[in-house]
């Protein structure tokens, strides 16, 4: 059994990639939309929710987990892999793709104040710093997101990242910005997107190989901290579209 959480729906953009490539094993999708958003959580205040998260994933019986959250990524899961002794796969910005794409174009990367400035997050920076990035915190977005505010998506956008007409590259630094990717090329126009949910798939892929887990019949299950049923409605649609 394979577990994979969230703040929310976000990481049901980073699950979508998974099943295309795996989707005969057993999948618990946990949205943990009661502490929604994670983004301006402190440290501590995030270790204690995502440790209670892979608490309760293994003793569902879960061998692998994928954090798919960069914000709970970036700051919980050296944390988590120490504690646990079973595979924690983590996503994190797509820097490296655009680094490697050796592009001339400028890329504005998005996410949340918690991923932003977290060490791992500088770390990373630093390593692929092509000298042609915007980094552009988005305080508050992912939770418009979250809770479908369509219009107010829309002139969050307009107010925040008009200012970056005319890059090429956008880097969805958190896992709900690929759910708006329309909006945002309403704002720039016609760019190219990045996220971290390839290198998810793959690691995945290696650690499944790893561990022997074997196939089965595809089940998925999904659970939501809050319990709202409007949310296993829209993980579905979600999923499904
Ligand atoms: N989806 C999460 C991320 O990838 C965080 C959203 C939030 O809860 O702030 O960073």
């Amino acid at each position: 059994m394979i577990g994979i959480f969230d703040s929310g729906l976000g990481g049901v953009t980073v699950f979508k990639e998974i099943l295309k490539t795996l989707p005969n094993y057993h999948y618990i999708y946990y949205s943990d939309s009661l502490n929604n958003p994670y983004g301006d959580k402190s440290e501590e205040d995030l270790v204690k929710i995502t440790d209670n998260i892979v608490n309760y994933l293994l003793n569902r019986g879960c061998q692998i987990i994928v954090i798919a959250c960069n914000t709970a990524s970036a700051i919980c899961k050296c944390y988590l892999r120490n504690k646990y002794n079973i595979p924690i796969i983590a996503i994190e910005p797509a820097l490296k793709q655009v680094y490697d794409k050796n592009t001339q174009g400028k890329t504005l990367l998005l996410a949340t104040k918690g991923t932003m400035y977290s060490l791992k997050f500088k770390e990373l920076y630093k390593k692929y710093d092509n000298k042609a990035i915007y980094l552009k915190e988005c305080h508050g977005l992912a939770d418009l997101i979250e809770a479908g505010l369509e219009s107010q998506i829309k002139a969050y956008l307009k107010e925040n990242l008009t200012q970056f007409k005319g890059v090429e590259n956008v880097i969805l630094g958190c896992t709900h910005y690929p759910l708006i990717q329309k909006e945002i090329k309403e704002i720039l126009g016609d760019v190219n997107f990045y996220t971290g949910a390839l290198g998810v798939v793959k690691e995945l892929k290696r650690m499944i190989e790893a561990q022997k887990l074997s196939e089965t019949n595809k089940k998925i299950e999904f659970i939501d901290s809050s319990k709202e049923q409007r949310k296993e409605e829209r993980f579905w649609q979600i999923l499904n579209d």
